[in-house]
């Protein structure tokens, strides 16, 4: 495309279903915010649209899980996941909602046109459906064997253990979520969108108009999709929560979320320009204007096929890129909220930027480390170790160093004003200097275009580390000792410390731009420092040593980063391990409950509390009953170091002659209690089995007694 009169830009809409961890922020997020902060620092008209995506099964089963009703899952969930956006510097021109009113209207009456234009196929197919519950059963409301791996919990349109995307006919022994009922089939008419009809045009327009700019692992899934042949896609329900179809009779039936979602990114769009008193169309309709989807990779079909045959259909124009991200793992496994292997965005809010030493420059460290590791072509991962190496020996040790001595030095050696720049002494290392803050904004530029964010910020770092380079050769605290008799640096010393000073200001000033869309609040902390108003950041100021005026004075420097301790390191870490055993002992519990026989644990204990039982090996030399008594028997327990009386109720299960000679285990330092007016010295250890029955616990062979057991 030549140069585009306006963009818009869209991250996918996350459902309102939970919160939302570190690797989604990473995925669809981030990067999204980098590339419309450098294009607002160009002054291009560019919108940014985002919002809940608050249809669909991902609702309504989060609301049978927290037993409440869809509508206050999204309430709760949109809500959250607006203020993490916001407290992590996503900057979303508008983060809206699909339950709007506004997205309803919208997506109908796309709806309505594609379906009147004869775009939209009906069939009646026999699809699942539970008696029980009275209801058809789509995607996550019908679980089974997935066929390809036999994970026997897979959704009737994905199974999460492999991947493989699925329809509930390929259910190995379908049940329903709802009942846990093998369900019917039953017949149900329901709209279809025939890709298959799109095929050709879809081939040209992915696989060779966009062969050399769209990312090879979106092309990728694309070229296999087309190559196994599409299908006609159904895009509506039988559900009761959604966007209602707009066809009479049809009223029980809801737009497929999938087919609703996207459609979202015009409805924010609209509300957005509502807002604004702004036209929304020409950010649909005009062919100059450059639409772009940041996704995470389960996304790609939906925005690489699907949606832009609707848009195709309806008239709309055609995204120019699709970046898709791969997946970031965390410290050796798949991120997964559901298994508490993650960190969510809300935990690292608070536990980092809200606590006391945090800020907003830990926002920034966030934003570096993930942009730093972004899984841009293949997975990558995130460690706590990493995360801390890269703040302190990246961040503070290059960038805010880099920025803090420059500031220390100029206030002790130029009085803290920006130093002249005498053009005669100008050497090559100035020059070169110079030069490298050209070649540096030309590589960002043509970084953040390409959507490879990572090599961009890269770059931003290297400038830096090429500063303290400079300064370190220079050494402007070496030539202020050549002092003349007012014991002042002489006047040639000052010549080449005001040179060095000032072209290490103005190469702050210069990294204060290129930070910008990356770090933008450390962006704007150098401005404060620089006393310089925000409109100093546009991006076509970057690459001249003009920033800075000569003469101004400048404030005292202020640390940019703080180091991240080994003890927060560590405490994560721990957090995260807990935080997933905790998980899994829930899952087990639960299985537990709906087998009745299972086994219910007690609290943990430490091996101190078990440390504190003394279990002794003993024989029974003597049993009688014990009167008025049914269920008592009263022992005699030969310890080997002392003879014990035991009162135990175990006299319906053995008759006293049936257990004397017995080798036992006996808790032998138990607190002595009275039964039936006779102290009993401690228990004798029994296995009970499920239906009650007793049996001795015995070392396998015979022991001396009193031997211990541990
Ligand atoms: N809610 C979907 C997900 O989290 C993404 C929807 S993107 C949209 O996977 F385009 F449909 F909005
Ligand atoms: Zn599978």
């Amino acid at each position: 495309m030549t140069t585009p009169k306006r963009y818009l830009v869209t991250s996918a809409l996350p459902y309102a279903n939970g919160p939302k961890h570190i690797g989604h922020l990473a995925g669809a997020y981030l990067p999204a915010d980098i590339y419309v902060r450098y294009l607002r620092a160009q002054k291009k008209d560019v919108v940014y649209v985002c919002g809940s995506d608050e249809h669909g099964a991902a609702i309504t089963i989060q609301a049978m899980k927290e037993n409440t009703t869809p509508k206050a899952i999204v309430d709760k969930y949109h809500a959250m996941l607006k203020s993490n956006m916001a407290d992590l510097g996503i900057s979303f021109d508008i983060y809206h909602r699909t339950s709007e009113p506004l997205h309803h209207e919208t997506a109908q009456a796309f709806f309505t046109d594609l379906n009147d234009k004869g775009f939209l196929e009906q069939h009646e197919t026999e699809q699942f459906y539970d008696e029980q519950a009275q209801t058809f059963l789509a995607d996550r409301y019908i679980v089974g064997t997935c066929p390809v791996c036999g994970y026997d919990n897979a959704f009737g349109d994905q199974c999460e253990k492999c991947g493989t995307s699925l329809s509930p006919e390929q259910l190995i022994n379908p049940r329903s979520t709802l009942s846990g009922n093998t369900p019917i089939k039953k017949a149900t008419k329901h709209w279809y969108l025939p890709l298959n009809k799109h095929e050709d045009f879809l081939r040209k327009w992915i696989l060779e108009d966009h062969k050399n700019d769209w990312k090879s692992n979106v092309l990728g899934q694309c070229k296999s999709w087309l190559d196994l042949g599409l299908q006609p896609r159904a895009v509506t329900r039988d559900l009761d929560w959604g966007v209602p179809v707009p066809v009479k009779g049809a009223d029980s039936k809801v737009l497929y979320v999938w087919f609703d979602a996207p459609i979202g990114y015009i409805s924010a769009t609209k509300q957005w320009a509502l807002d604004h008193d702004k036209d929304w169309k020409p950010y649909w309709n005009d062919k100059e204007t450059k639409l772009v989807h940041f996704i995470g990779k389960d996304n790609i079909v939906f925005h690489a096929i699907i949606f832009p045959v609707m848009l195709q259909l309806h008239g709309n124009i055609l995204p120019d890129n699709v970046p898709s991200n791969e997946f970031m793992n965390l410290e050796g496994d798949k991120m997964s909220t559901s298994r508490g292997w993650s960190i969510e965005m809300e935990d690292y809010i608070n536990d980092f930027v809200k606590q006391p030493n945090g800020g907003e420059q830990l926002v920034d460290a966030l934003r570096y480390y993930l942009t730093a590791i972004a899984p841009e072509t293949k997975d990558s991962e995130f460690t706590w170790k990493g995360f801390q190496d890269a703040v302190n020996s990246e961040l503070v040790a290059v960038f805010g160093n880099y920025i803090n001595r420059a500031f220390v030095l100029m206030h002790k050696l130029c009085g803290g004003k920006v130093p002249k720049f005498h053009n005669d002494l100008m050497d090559d290392a100035d020059k070169q200097l110079l030069a490298d803050i050209l070649t540096t904004k030309a590589t960002i530029e043509k970084s953040i275009e390409t959507y490879h964010f990572r090599d961009g910020l890269a770059e931003v770092i290297a400038l830096a580390r090429k500063g303290n380079k400079y300064m370190q050769d220079k050494q402007p605290w070496i030539t202020a000792k050549q002092i003349g008799d007012d014991g002042q640096p002489t006047e040639a010393a000052q010549a080449l410390i005001d040179n060095c000073m000032h072209i290490c200001l103005q190469l702050a000033a210069n990294l204060a731009i290129f930070i910008n869309p990356f770090l933008p609040n450390t962006a704007k902390k150098m401005c404060y420092m620089m006393k310089v108003v925000d409109k100093m950041l546009d991006w076509d100021n970057a690459g001249t040593t003009k920033l800075l005026s000569v003469g101004y004075s400048l404030r005292a420097p202020e640390l940019l980063f703080r180091k991240i301790e080994d003890a927060e390191v560590a405490a994560q870490i721990e957090k995260l391990q807990q935080k997933s055993n905790q998980l899994k002992m829930n899952e087990q519990s639960t299985d537990a409950a709906e087998t009745p026989a299972a086994p219910i644990l007690k609290d943990t204990i430490q091996f101190d509390d078990f440390a504190k039982i003394d279990l002794k090996v003993g024989t029974i030399t003597a049993a009688e009953k014990v009167e008025k008594a049914d269920k008592l028997l009263k022992l005699t327990v030969d310890l080997g170091f002392e003879i014990r009386t035991i009162v135990s109720g175990i006299a319906l299960h053995f008759t006293p002659d049936a257990i004397i000679g017995k080798q036992v285990v006996v808790v032998a330092n138990l607190a002595p209690r009275k039964m039936r007016g006779i102290e009993s010295n401690g228990m004798i250890l029994m296995a009970e089995d499920a239906a009650g029955k007793l049996k001795f616990v015995a070392p396998n062979e015979t022991t001396n007694n009193g031997a211990g057991v541990s």
